[in-house]
C-alpha cells in the first residue's frame, strides 16, 4: 500500500554541526584531495546537472536541479567514486600492515558486498589498477547487475543472505583469505576505508557547487539550493553529501531531507527512537529500490546526519516508480534523466509533497513553496533495464 511517514528533527535547527570526527572526514582538504584524484582518472567528466524548469513550475517550486549520475565513468551510478578513491588510498598505504596489503605483494584482492552499484565500482577500480575483486550480492539481486560486475573481471556471486549478512560474510572472507574489505558502510572498528569511500562520494557535490557557480551568467552570486533531498541505504552517501554542503555553506546549508524505502528504513527508525542507539531492520527487504535495501545504518554517516538532517522520510515503492517516470518522461524543454529505482525516489517524494493534499503538513513543515530551490541527485540510471522498462510503461502509482 502507498504510504509515507516522516519525522522532523526540529532541535537540529540551532545546534547543527558536524562532530570533530566527521568534520575531518568532510574537511575541505580531504574532499579536495578526492576531487583531484577523480579528475586524474582517464575519461573523467563531471556528470550533468539538469535544470528542470517546467517540472519546477508544475510542482510549484522556484527551481529544480537533478544531478545525473547515470553518466559516471560508464558505470551507470555514482558508486565508482567511492570504491575507486578507497582502493587508491589502500594501495598508497601499501606498507601499512593495518590496511592488510604487505610490502612485496604485487596483486591485492579487494572484496565487498553490494546491492550492485558499489560492487560494480569496486570491480572497475580493482581491474583498472591491475588487482582482483571478489563481490557478493544479497539474495534476490538482479542477474543484470551480477553480469555487469562479472563483465569487469570480478569473481562475483549472489548469496542466499540479505544485504547486511552478506556484508558480514564479505568481512569474514576478507579475514580468512587476507583480502582487503572495501565496504561502503562503517561500524565501530571499521571506519578508515568507509571514510575514504564517503570522501570519494563528495566529488559529485564538489561538481554541483562548481556547476551552480557556472550557471550564473553575470556577477551575481551562485545559486544555493534551499532543500537537498538525499536517498539512503546505510546513509554513507547522504552523510557524505550533507557533510560536504554543511562544511562548505555553514548556516546557508540547504535543509537536508533523507529518504528511505519503508522496507529498509533504518535511519528513519534511528531518528524516531532518538535514544543514541542505531536501530536496524532485519529480514528480507524486498523493495524495488535495491540499492537502498540496507538494514543497518553506517556509523560515520549517521554521525553527520543526526545533527544535520532536518527530516527523515520512509516511503513505499510507488514513490520510486513515480519518480522514475517523472524524470524519464520530461515535460516541455526539460532534459530527460534516466533514473533507476534508487535514483528516482527523491523525485517521486518531492512531487507528492508538492501536489498531494494529504502531505500538505509536511510541505508546510519543510517550508516548500514557489521560492524553494530543490536539489536532487539521481544516483543511478537504468541499472536493471528490464525492470526500468517495465516500470516506465505503467501508470502513476503502479510498480
Ligand atoms: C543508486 C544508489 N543510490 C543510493 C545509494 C545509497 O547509498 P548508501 O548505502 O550509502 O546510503 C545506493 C547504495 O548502494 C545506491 O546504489
Amino acid at each position: 500500500m502507498k504510504s509515507l511517514s516522516y519525522v522532523i528533527r526540529e532541535n537540529n535547527r540551532h545546534d547543527r554541526n558536524v562532530s570533530d570526527l566527521s568534520a575531518d572526514l568532510v574537511s575541505h582538504r580531504n574532499t579536495k584531495e578526492a576531487h583531484i584524484f577523480h579528475k586524474g582518472i582517464e575519461g573523467y567528466e563531471p556528470t550533468p546537472l539538469a535544470v528542470l524548469d517546467e517540472q519546477a513550475e508544475r510542482l510549484g517550486l522556484g527551481k529544480l536541479w537533478v544531478k545525473d549520475e547515470s553518466k559516471r565513468f560508464g558505470l551507470n551510478a555514482f558508486k565508482g567514486l567511492g570504491g575507486s578513491y578507497a582502493i587508491s588510498k589502500c594501495l598508497s598505504a601499501i606498507k601499512d600492515p593495518g590496511i592488510g596489503l604487505n610490502e612485496g605483494e604485487m596483486k591485492a584482492t579487494f572484496v565487498t558486498a553490494t546491492d550492485g552499484n558499489h560492487g560494480r565500482g569496486v570491480a572497475w577500480a580493482a581491474s583498472s589498477l591491475g588487482h582482483d575483486a571478489v563481490v557478493y550480492l544479497p539474495k534476490g539481486s538482479s542477474c543484470e547487475r551480477l553480469a555487469n560486475i562479472k563483465a569487469l573481471g570480478a569473481d562475483a556471486k549472489i548469496t542466499d543472505m540479505n544485504y547486511d549478512d552478506t556484508v558480514r560474510y564479505a568481512s569474514d572472507m576478507a579475514n580468512e583469505n587476507g583480502w582487503i574489505l572495501v565496504q561502503d558502510t562503517s561500524w565501530p572498528g571499521y571506519e578508515e576505508i568507509p571514510g575514504y569511500i564517503m570522501q570519494g562520494y563528495t566529488t559529485l557535490a564538489a561538481e554541483i557547487s562548481e556547476q551552480l557557480a557556472e550557471k550564473v551568467s553575470d556577477n551575481t552570486e551562485a545559486e544555493i539550493p534551499t532543500h537537498l533531498f538525499l536517498q539512503a541505504g546505510v546513509g554513507s552517501f547522504a552523510g557524505a553529501i550533507a557533510g560536504y554542503f554543511k562544511t562548505l555553506l555553514g548556516e546557508e546549508c540547504p535543509k537536508i531531507i533523507v529518504i528511505e524505502p519503508d522496507k529498509a528504513d533504518c535511519l528513519y527508525r534511528t531518528a524516531c527512537a532518538d535514544d543514541g542507539e542505531l536501530h536496524t531492520v532485519t529480514g528480507d527487504m524486498d523493495s524495488i529500490m535495491a540499492g537502498l535495501c540496507c538494514g543497518e545504518p553506517c556509523s560515520l554517516g549517521w554521525d553527520i546526519l543526526k545533527n544535520n538532517a532536518e527530516c527523515f522520510i520512509s516511503c513505499s515503492d510507488e514513490y520510486a516508480a513515480n519518480g522514475m517516470r517523472l524524470l524519464g518522461k520530461p515535460i516541455g524543454n526539460d532534459k530527460k534523466v534516466i533514473s533507476g529505482e534508487s535514483g528516482a525516489v527523491t523525485a517521486g517524494v518531492i512531487e507528492a509533497v508538492m501536489l498531494d493534499k494529504e502531505l500538505s503538513e509536511l510541505k508546510e513543515k519543510l517550508c516548500l513553496n514557489r521560492y524553494s530551490k530543490v536539489l536532487l541527485i539521481s544516483t543511478e540510471g537504468d541499472t536493471d533495464r528490464e525492470n526500468y522498462n517495465r516500470i516506465m510503461s505503467l501508470d502513476h502509482d503502479a510498480f
